[in-house]
């Protein structure tokens, strides 16, 4: 069994601490007990595993959390996300100790943003705004001029003069929605979520005519054809809250699988299919989102590592662009 010292000399090169635990382990109280003793606060994205959703502190959307984060007065956040989450936690938080329990999950989208060509493509276009997806590096933030999630892009969008020209970034499915909903027309840089490109609109469509009572629900993060069928279009949060308020019995998902532990939990007497992907899965889950587990995550409060760190530099320019989202996103009552 490797001992801490030797799971610290492989951390960088494995991304988390890689040792063995006691299959006896009480992990659920354990990490309870970790978290008092440190006044430690776990923060998890409604796309992680059941088990890390059900000792998190708060569930969340992107949006929801980068809010937690900004007020919560624990003196660590272990960020039960992807890295440009628990970046964005730390960008807000410099004086907290900021954890993620596998260092390389990372995002497709986020990726597909290298902040130097992304910088000589803003150069193409003087005088627009860039307004920036957090699903991306800071290094992609310090070039922007705020920062949206899926919960409040359509209303900054709006919030802006009509004659305002815009770049968005990265995530070109999201800007076209955008587009369509507004009639604007913001420059798109080519970049995608691999996770909401690859629902099959054949499958989708076959399923739809099985359960014809059931509402499609999708996330804008998904192509044009698919968003073209559903009846309802939002964030992981609108989503889950769609299922609470609507009358209907029957869901489509079309999302990532982990959303669906929370609408079974809030909505006991309701039916929720996910949506298959372009493969031979019947589920679609982030690879990236998916590397966190529970024992990661409690190897990680017990002895405090992966830790996110920053450049003081990158970490002010990408604070502005958030800044700026978290007040608009407080004037419109998001
Ligand atoms: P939201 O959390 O804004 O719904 O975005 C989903 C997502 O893909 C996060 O990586
Ligand atoms: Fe990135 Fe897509 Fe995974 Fe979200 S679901 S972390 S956007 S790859």
């Amino acid at each position: 069994m490797a001992d801490i010292n030797t799971a610290i000399l492989h951390l960088s090169e494995k991304g988390f601490l890689d040792m063995n635990i006691d299959p006896e382990l009480d992990l659920f109280a354990e990490i309870e007990k970790l978290k008092k003793e440190k006044n430690a606060i776990i923060l998890a994205h409604y796309y992680q595993e059941p088990d890390i959703q059900d000792v998190a502190d708060f569930i969340g959307d992107s949006l929801g959390l980068a809010q937690k984060a900004e007020k919560t007065n624990a003196d660590m956040i272990v960020f039960a996300g992807v890295h440009f989450m628990a970046e964005t936690a730390k960008i807000l938080n410099p004086g907290k100790k900021v954890l993620l329990p596998d260092l390389k999950a990372g995002c497709s989208l986020s990726d597909s943003a290298p902040p130097a060509l992304f910088k000589a493509f803003k150069d193409k276009y003087p005088g627009h705004i860039v307004i920036t997806y957090i699903n991306c590096s800071a290094g992609m933030k310090a070039l922007s001029d705020i920062i949206c999630t899926s919960s409040n892009a359509q209303r900054i969008v709006e919030g802006l003069p009509a004659d305002q020209r815009i770049i968005f970034a990265p995530d070109k499915n999201l800007g076209a929605y955008i587009n369509k909903q507004t009639g604007r027309n913001m420059v798109l840089w080519n970049g995608a979520c691999m996770v909401h490109e690859i629902f099959s609109l054949e499958k989708l469509t076959r399923l739809k005519i099985r359960h014809p009572k059931a509402k499609v629900i999708a996330h804008p993060e998904c192509e044009e054809p698919i968003l073209a069928l559903a009846d309802y279009i939002g964030s992981t949060t609108g989503l889950l809250n769609y299922t609470k308020k609507d009358p209907a019995n029957e869901f489509i998902v079309v999302t990532e699988t982990g959303i669906l532990h929370q609408m079974q939990k809030l909505n006991p007497g309701k039916t929720f299919i996910p949506a298959p992907p372009n493969n031979s899965c019947a589920c679609n889950d982030c690879p990236h989102m998916k590397l966190n587990t529970l024992e990661k995550l409690y190897l990680c409060l017990k002895y405090e590592l992966p830790e996110i760190t920053m450049d003081e530099e990158l970490r002010l320019a990408a604070k502005k662009p958030i800044d700026k989202m978290l007040e608009l996103s407080a004037q419109y009552g998001l």
